[in-house]
């Protein structure tokens, strides 16, 4: 092979080599192959100092002339290189501008607060405060207070939940398992907030309270659940009678289920906290339900002893308590026969509250 075919071949076998090359830094290798320190075009510019001026001339621009397409070629590769890679890299990124967008959905509230909120809004407006307490709850309030004391068999209608904190009297906390509790907590602040008026000599007003809040039992099926809700009430003055129970609960169930073709019974029954004690059914003249009986709540007159427990006296306050549940409220009104849908937290069953 004569000189100048020795560079001709340089600049074809760089071509091929750069067409090889199939990532940039294999081109930049391929690259210092040929144009390189000790590359081929270098080798062969060596030795050109020995040479005469005519045949510098020839070899000299045969040498500029690969050269130049070596760089061309090199551009060219470079180029389509990083041409690939840009349609590599937007294959990969691509965006379906077609595809329908994550909508995000309005909020609502739970069923069961639509009813927590419905039923304090109807008792406000009959002049009943709203009260909250624990759910933590001591012995003493949770039965004691409500003439419930230890080992009395009354004791045993709930299966309660108990807590590993012990109390001041030794026994043992409990997730309360009903908001009776607050009659008495209620009362004890009702009390204090009002010394003062008393103290100069003017009456306390009347303790009208519902306290709605989570409860707990020891009970799971399609119509208990661990956690569930209860609202409590409470009417406590100088004449309250079991006569205006029935005209305030009447009044709250005509306008919780939006009719008045509703009656109310008053079923005797025992509670410890009572006396006398009824338990309190419903039944619509229309519906889906018409004609059934349906339990709501407990109530009764409260006893002697828990308005002593409340620090007043029975000769003076009288009245009536009630404890209901809003989440059989909520399956009665809406029609919902399965309670643990309420608290599977299901998007589909939730959603239609909206
Ligand atoms: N605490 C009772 C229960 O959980 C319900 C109840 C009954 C509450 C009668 C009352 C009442 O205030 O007077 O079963």
């Amino acid at each position: 092979m004569t000189e100048l075919d020795s560079i001709v071949d340089a600049a074809r076998a760089a071509r091929a080599a750069f067409a090889q090359a199939s990532t940039p830094a294999e081109l930049e290798n391929a690259k210092a192959q040929f144009t390189g320190k000790s590359g081929r075009i270098t080798e062969l510019m060596k030795g050109m100092g020995a040479l005469s001026v005519e045949e510098k001339k020839t070899r000299g621009a045969a040498i500029n002339q690969a050269k130049q397409a070596i760089e061309a070629a090199l551009n060219a590769r470079r180029q389509a290189l990083a041409e690939a890679e840009l349609e590599l890299q937007l294959k990969a990124e691509a965006l379906d501008v077609s595809l329908p967008g994550r909508m995000r959905e309005p909020g609502g509230l739970h069923p069961v607060t639509l009813t927590l909120e419905r039923i304090e809004r109807i008792f406000a407006s009959m002049g009943f405060d709203v009260a909250d307490g624990p759910e933590v709850e001591s012995d003493w309030h949770s039965f004691t207070s409500l003439n419930n004391p230890p080992n009395h068999p009354a004791r045993s209608m709930q299966d309660t939940f108990y807590v590993d904190i012990k109390g001041d009297d030794g026994i043992p906390y409990n997730l309360r398992p009903h908001t009776s509790p607050m009659q008495v907590r209620y009362a004890h602040q009702h009390i204090k907030k009002h010394a003062e008026l008393v103290k100069s000599g003017q009456a306390m007003p009347e303790i009208r309270v519902i306290a709605p809040g989570r409860t707990y039992r020891v009970d799971n099926d399609a119509t208990h659940s661990p956690m569930f809700h209860q609202c409590e009430g409470l009417w406590l003055g100088e004449n309250v009678s079991f006569k205006d129970l029935k005209v305030v609960f009447t009044e709250f169930c005509r306008r919780f289920f939006e009719t008045d073709d509703l009656a109310l019974r008053f079923r005797p029954s025992f509670f410890p906290f009572t006396e006398p004690s009824a338990e309190i059914d419903i039944q619509f003249a229309g519906g889906p339900l018409a004609g059934r009986w349906l339990e709501v709540a407990g109530s009764g007159q409260v006893h002697p002893n828990v308005v002593r427990n409340m620090g007043l006296d029975p000769e003076k306050s009288i009245g009536f308590a009630f404890g209901m549940g809003p989440d059989r409220l909520t399956m009665l009104r809406y029609g919902v026969n399965d309670l643990r849908l309420f608290f599977d937290g299901d998007i589909r069953f939730l959603r239609q509250f909206r």
